[in-house]
């Protein structure tokens, strides 16, 4: 009998060790170790690879309260095939500095040598770090972590849970650079702070094909060329993330080819896009060949230099619900929105005090399949620049431009206040399919009418005003209308806007007015 329960006992505790990590303290003002290390505060490890080193086990959690970690042994740790957990203190986070000597860990697998690698980082401070230097790249890669998977049958995660990283930088991803190459990897980031990090593409994030939520987390203060968090087919969820005071100069968020974007309770505010390059597409979130969604209180607001979305995306659809996209500027067309292809959907929405510099100061749509707005608010949008609080300078469309959309519905929408300039009302429109219901709006003329500069006409349905745009006008050439704008009490301002428009007109006649 006594043996029996003997055996149970045993088997249970061997159950247990096999499903409960292995726990490791570590400890670097601890000196006078034996080896292995770990088992008790008074034997803590002095760093992470003797720690590693002291156990068999495939799941640790190494135990690191408030230390401070540094050098050869804490810094580019490889790991394959180990589920490793690194635990700070909840109260005083452990800090980890990289002291530029490269990343925190390294996860690299191959068909030879393989296995599911988890990493969880907690309760941390990371800073320093530079990365894993990849030459044929000529570049460094994940300033804090680095994994590049290539076996089918591996799954790999990676967890940062109340991480503050801080200026750390790469090349590419200056926190995580994680491309899969075979199944996806399964990355969470959550209730964590990055500031002060750098890189040229992906100051933050790069992730290739993976499961990305970022949830709760703030980003602020970080530069880079192109991106904070930049992602390829990747399936990306935000959800309360804060970005706030960052410089960059082609975009923040970036998805291409996306496989899903959903983005819930997104605070986008005071960030500057430098748009060094106008030859460059630029956004504060850039999206290629992507649906993408934003929802639950989105607030893109205060940012300056580009468009607060730069889409372009054959056959998807941009969807914005139930948020604000205000008082942006710097950029040339669409101040709020830049589109061209795709499908747009705004419900429920402020799309207000925007400014663009020549077309669609809160959005301009080309070649879109269709636009549905309604119930929203677009006012006290406007084009050009303001001087002394006044928008001076001409150009199409204060509100909204639309070319070539084949179907657009603006159902239940004010337009207050918005500019009218030398060229016309709040909307400007060619080529498009408009049907407008429910407007409230203060212009007195709230669509641009004259058809005559460009060719293609729209048509106009709805409950809006049957005379929204009489044929009886008369078709002006565009030099009549220089003539016009030269004449007007508008004055130098305009002028000086018109040699512009003529100088571009003259390096490619294709895109005067067309804005392509
Ligand atoms: C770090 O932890 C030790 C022991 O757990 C504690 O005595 C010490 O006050 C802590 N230091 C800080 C800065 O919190
Ligand atoms: C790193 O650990 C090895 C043993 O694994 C040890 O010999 C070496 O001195 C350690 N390096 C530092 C900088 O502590
Ligand atoms: C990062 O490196 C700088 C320069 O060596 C150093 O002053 C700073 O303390 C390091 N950061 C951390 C968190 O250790
Ligand atoms: C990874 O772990 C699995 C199961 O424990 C084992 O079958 C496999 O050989 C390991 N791979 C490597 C590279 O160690
Ligand atoms: C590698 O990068 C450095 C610094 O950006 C640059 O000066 C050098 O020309 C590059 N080399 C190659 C082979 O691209
Ligand atoms: C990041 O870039 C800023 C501005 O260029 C610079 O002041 C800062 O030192 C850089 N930080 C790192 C970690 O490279
Ligand atoms: C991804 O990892 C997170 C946390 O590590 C976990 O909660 C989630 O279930 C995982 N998702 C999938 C699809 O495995
Ligand atoms: C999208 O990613 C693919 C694959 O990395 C790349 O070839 C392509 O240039 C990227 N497109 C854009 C617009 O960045
Ligand atoms: C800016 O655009 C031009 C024209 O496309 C290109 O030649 C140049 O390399 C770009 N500059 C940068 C910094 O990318
Ligand atoms: C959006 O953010 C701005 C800047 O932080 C703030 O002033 C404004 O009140 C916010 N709007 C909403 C609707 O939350
Ligand atoms: C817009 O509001 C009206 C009236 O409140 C409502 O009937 C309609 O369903 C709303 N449209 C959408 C797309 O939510
Ligand atoms: C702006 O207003 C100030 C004060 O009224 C005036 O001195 C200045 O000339 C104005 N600037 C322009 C560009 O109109």
């Amino acid at each position: 009998m006594n043996k029996y329960i003997l055996f149970i006992t045993v088997f249970l505790v061997v159950e247990l060790c096999s499903s409960q990590p292995v726990t490791l303290y570590i400890n670097s003002s601890v000196t006078d170790y034996v080896l292995p290390c770990g088992a008790t505060l008074e034997n803590a490890c002095p760093d992470i690879v003797n720690a590693l080193a002291s156990t068999q086990s495939s799941d640790v959690l190494l135990s690191l309260g408030n230390t401070t970690l540094t050098g050869q042994n804490n810094t580019n740790i490889q790991l394959v095939n180990r589920t490793v957990t690194i635990q700070g203190n909840k109260d005083s986070y452990a800090t980890i500095n990289l002291a530029g000597q490269g990343a925190f860990f390294i996860i690299q697998d191959s068909e030879q040598l393989y296995g599911n690698t988890s990493l969880t980082l907690q309760y941390l401070n990371i800073a320093n770090g530079t990365g894993y230097v990849l030459p044929q790249l000529n570049g460094t890669f994940g300033g804090v972590v680095f994994l590049n998977t290539s076996y089918y049958y591996a799954f790999n995660t990676i967890l940062l849970d109340s991480v503050v990283g801080f200026n750390n930088q790469a090349t590419t991803g200056g926190i995580l650079y994680i491309q899969s190459n075979g199944s996806p990897t399964n990355v969470t980031v959550t209730n964590s702070d990055f500031n002060n990090n750098n890189a040229t593409n992906a100051s933050i994030i790069f992730g290739q094909y993976i499961l990305m939520t970022v949830s709760n987390t703030k980003i602020t203060r970080n530069n880079a060329f192109d991106g904070l968090m930049n992602f390829v087919a990747a399936y990306v969820q935000l959800d309360r993330v804060l970005i706030d005071s960052n410089n960059a100069s082609v975009s923040l968020l970036n998805f291409n080819s996306t496989r899903y974007v959903g983005i819930q309770a997104l605070t986008l505010t005071n960030n500057l896009l430098d748009f060094v390059n106008k030859t460059i597409q630029s956004g504060f979130v850039k999206c290629f060949q992507s649906d993408l969604s934003f929802g639950g209180s989105s607030n893109l607001t205060d940012n300056f230099g580009a468009s607060v979305i730069y889409y372009r995306s054959i056959g998807k659809t941009l969807t914005i619900n139930n948020s604000v996209i205000e008082s942006n500027s710097g950029s040339l067309l669409g101040g709020a929105i830049s589109q061209r292809y795709g499908s747009l959907v705004v419900n429920n929405s402020s799309i207000s005090r925007n400014t663009a510099g020549q077309a669609g100061g809160a959005i301009y749509l080309i070649s879109a399949t269709s636009a549905t707005i309604t119930n929203s608010t677009m006012d006290e949008n406007a084009l050009g620049v303001v001087i002394n609080g006044t928008s001076r300078v001409a150009g199409f469309g204060s509100a909204l431009y639309l070319s070539d959309t084949t179907n657009v519905i603006i159902n239940g929408v004010v337009f207050d206040k918005n500019t009218d300039n030398a060229y016309g009302g709040p909307i400007f429109c060619s080529g498009s399919n408009v049907t407008m219901n429910d407007i409230k709006t203060s212009s007195d003329e709230l669509v641009y009418c004259n058809q005559s500069v460009l060719d293609t006409k729209c048509t106009y349905h709805g409950n809006f005003g049957e005379e929204i745009c009489p044929e009886k006008k008369s078709k002006l050439k565009p030099g009549v209308i220089a003539g016009i704008v030269i004449g007007s009490i508008i004055g130098l301002l305009i002028i000086v806007l018109f040699i512009y428009i003529l100088k571009k007109r003259h390096h490619n006649r294709s895109k005067y007015l067309r804005y392509n």
